[in-house]
């Protein structure tokens, strides 16, 4: 009786202790699964699974959750911008340079107050297209604010990195459409 006991007791804890394990590991496979599925309809399929699996939230999200980890890359892309155009307007730069990087906060503040919240708003309601409007319309301030420039821009990293960013959430808000 005592051994039954055992035996009985051994197979349940065994049986407790696989299930969590192998749950655990089916889930995790599914979600790298589906970064991957996702990652392969954007333009830049390397930058798309480097953005995402940075944001711990990417591993229980489904594709509007990838789209909004997204968007806020894009987000702290802007706020990075507009750290440095702040420090660049402190150095004193000449007049044009500083009327273009005025020009630059006002482009990157559009992001973050307007474009940023949209996208966000659009894709908590189901309604991807408005999103991608958003994430096209980041690159747009980004381009904007570089040709706003006469001569070499310091902030051609940002838009290029913006251009990017832009890319890879728009083409994952079209899975959603
Ligand atoms: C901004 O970046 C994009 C993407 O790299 C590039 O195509 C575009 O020419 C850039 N805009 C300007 C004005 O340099």
């Amino acid at each position: 009786m005592k051994l039954l006991a055992l035996i009985l007791c051994t197979v349940a804890i065994a049986t407790i202790s696989i299930i969590p394990v192998s749950h655990c590991r089916i889930f995790h496979l599914n979600s790298a699964n589906l970064i991957e599925e996702t990652c392969k309809q954007t333009p830049n399929h390397d930058l798309c699974i480097q953005y995402l699996q940075a944001d711990p939230h990417s591993s229980d999200a489904d594709v509007t959750g990838l789209a909004l980890i997204m968007v806020n890359v894009i987000k702290s892309k802007a706020n990075s911008a507009l750290i440095k155009i702040h420090q660049l307007l402190q150095r004193n730069p000449e007049p044009d340079q500083k009327e273009a990087l005025g020009t630059c906060g006002d482009r990157y503040k559009a992001i973050v107050e307007a474009d940023v919240p949209q996208a966000i708003a659009a894709l908590q309601k189901g309604d991807p297209k408005f999103a991608e409007d958003g994430a096209n319309d980041a690159a747009i301030e980004a381009t904007s604010c570089e040709n706003s420039f006469s001569g070499k821009s310091p902030l051609t990293d940002d838009n290029n990195s913006m251009h990017d960013a832009a890319a890879v959430t728009a083409a994952i808000v079209r899975i959603l459409l």
